[in-house]
């Protein structure tokens, strides 16, 4: 055991001083939203054709990025790189999603149980890694790759331990975590990535344990009822539609047409429960014991 927070260990990563980190100001941060020409600039890159971020490749925290996820995802400047826009993105999401994701991380959280050891993958700001600590886990992880999404999450959550690091290729010793949670990640990654990511979710989590998964719901997509226009839940599925439609969400079909349950399955996890409604398709797996009476992984 080290001391590098509660309960780490030896085998932990050390995670760096978020507070006095540079991280390089990018062509997002300069806009002057207060501008007409810099709310032009916004206004414009949202409404126009996403493309690959700009960014110094030679930062050791950017040149481990993986290339597809340095896109402009949701349309946003510079995607999730950038001091300003990823600030606003992180209370944006929520409030785009109508409250769902408040409600889903309170779900995901007390579904972790008694987990003392939780690791949240793809963390973003981290308000589900702080949704796990409020919940009572002893000790929280957040992995992300976007540093300037860490940082913000750093600075919001200091009880919370945040890494960067790909859920592709986690930096944590064999079974060390009692739970893993990954909100809105996967249907952001190519699926290559994502088998790898969840064999790597599987090494690091111990004998039982369980991987809680939200993502968004391919129904959403599904032919609106016209006749029942009358109906909340109508506008509602309006609504998440055309944000479903409008989106920068270059892996979103891939995801979708991909067999979860098989998926899951072959990567070691059982499934205890599913539930699929507009927007969220949430899954709670438990990985698997292996067929000689050990653990997978
Ligand atoms: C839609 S956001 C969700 C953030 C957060 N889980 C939440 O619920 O607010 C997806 C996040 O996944 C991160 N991400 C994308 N690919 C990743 C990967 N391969 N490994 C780790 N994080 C990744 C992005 O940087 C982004 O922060």
């Amino acid at each position: 055991m080290t001391s590098n927070c509660r309960g780490a260990l030896a085998s932990d990563p050390v995670p760096p001083d978020w507070a006095n980190m540079e991280l390089e100001t990018t062509w997002a941060d300069e806009l002057r939203l207060n501008r007409p020409g810099g709310l032009y600039r916004f206004f414009r890159s949202l409404l126009s054709c996403p493309k690959q971020v700009q960014l110094d490749r030679s930062h050791p925290l950017i040149r481990t990025i993986p290339k597809y996820a340095l896109q402009e995802f949701h349309n946003l400047p510079n995607g999730n790189y950038s001091r300003r826009i990823s600030r606003g993105y992180i209370t944006g999401f929520d409030k785009a999603m109508l409250g769902c994701m408040t409600q889903q991380r309170k779900i995901m959280a007390e579904s972790v149980g008694d987990a003392r050891a939780v690791l949240d993958i793809g963390t973003g700001g981290g308000k589900l890694a702080w949704a796990l600590h409020q919940a009572g886990a002893e000790e929280v992880w957040g992995v992300d790759v976007s540093p300037y999404l860490l940082q913000h999450a750093a600075q919001d959550y200091p009880q919370v331990q945040f890494y960067q690091a790909c859920a592709e290729s986690l930096p944590f010793s064999n079974q060390r975590f009692d739970a893993v949670t990954a909100c809105f990640l996967f249907h952001e990654m190519p699926p290559k990535y994502i088998r790898q990511a969840l064999s790597e979710v599987k090494r690091v989590l111990r004998p039982g344990g369980r991987l809680l998964v939200a993502e968004p719901s391919a129904r959403q997509l599904a032919p609106v009822c016209w006749k029942r226009l009358w109906q909340k839940q109508a506008w509602r599925h309006i609504y998440f539609k055309v944000m479903a439609l409008r989106m920068h969400e270059p892996f979103i079909n891939a995801w979708h047409e991909l067999d979860k349950q098989a998926l899951f399955y072959e990567a070691g996890f059982d499934l205890e429960s599913h539930s699929d409604a507009i927007p969220i398709n949430y899954y709670s797996l438990k990985k698997r014991p292996s067929a000689h009476g050990g653990v997978v992984g």
